[in-house]
């Protein structure tokens, strides 16, 4: 069944309808490829090789992304995305279902506290079941409306989700802001597990801002190694 353009969020239509599955494969496959180029581009091993009949249409996708990061930053977009594939009939693989931006700000606006600027440890924030990232998208974007970039650089994200795609989707909106609003967090981790249990986790990415100094690891890699 393909993709009806008027059911999409406007924001997020041109990526949906380039990941559309109409052209012949499944949603959710064509969502794995579309993450896993993004990472690549990134220099992120990739998650799995996409067919040349596909790369066509999984750099409009990207194209579109990159122009929607422009006009809507620290949105849950990929979330959208998720969702919209998922209302095309692929909803065992694509079953989630994300916390709409404004309820994230006016969480994030209710529960903020300054961060101190001369503060030497890293502000930690967590989401153990991330999604997208919706909730940890939305504090960044408080922090740096409050705050300004610096603060930023002071904040550490630390984000977890059972499902592969989630922990992925996650890890891809947190970087791709930092790059497209030129901005640093002072660290990034994504990890895919169950946030409940104390099995290993996988590392999906750990970055830190080059500008801090190096720091111990955290608890959350003891837990994934
Ligand atoms: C309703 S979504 C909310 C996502 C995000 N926090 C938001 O507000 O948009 C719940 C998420 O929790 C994840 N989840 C459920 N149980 C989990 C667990 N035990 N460990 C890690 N993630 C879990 C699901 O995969 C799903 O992505």
């Amino acid at each position: 069944m393909p993709l009806k353009p008027n059911l999409i969020p406007a924001r997020v239509r041109g990526i949906a309808m380039a990941l559309d599955t109409n052209y012949g494969h499944r949603p959710d496959t064509m969502m794995r490829w579309f993450i896993s180029a993004v990472m690549e581009l990134w220099g992120f091993k990739p998650w799995d090789r996409i067919p040349d009949d596909a790369r066509a249409k999984i750099t409009t996708a990207i194209g579109e992304y990159d122009a929607a990061l422009q006009r809507y930053p620290w949105a849950d977009l990929l979330g959208d995305v998720y969702q919209a594939l998922a209302s095309q009939g692929a909803r065992q693989s694509l079953g989630q279902f994300f916390t709409p931006d404004h309820v994230c700000r006016l969480i994030s606006q209710m529960n903020y506290k300054t961060i101190p600027a001369n503060r030497k440890e890293l502000f930690r924030v967590s989401d153990p079941a991330c999604g997208g990232g919706a909730m940890l998208l939305a504090f960044c974007n408080e922090v740096l409306e409050r705050q300004g970039p610096e603060a930023l650089q002071g904040v550490g994200v630390y984000a977890c989700d059972l499902d592969a795609y989630c922990a992925r989707m996650c890890a891809v909106q947190l970087l791709a802001n930092c790059f497209s609003q030129q901005v640093e967090l002072g660290e990034i981790v994504v990890l895919r597990g169950n946030s409940l249990s104390d099995e290993r986790k996988e590392v999906i990415v750990h970055a830190t801002s080059p500008t801090r100094e190096p720091r111990q690891e955290p608890r959350y890699l003891e837990l994934a190694a």
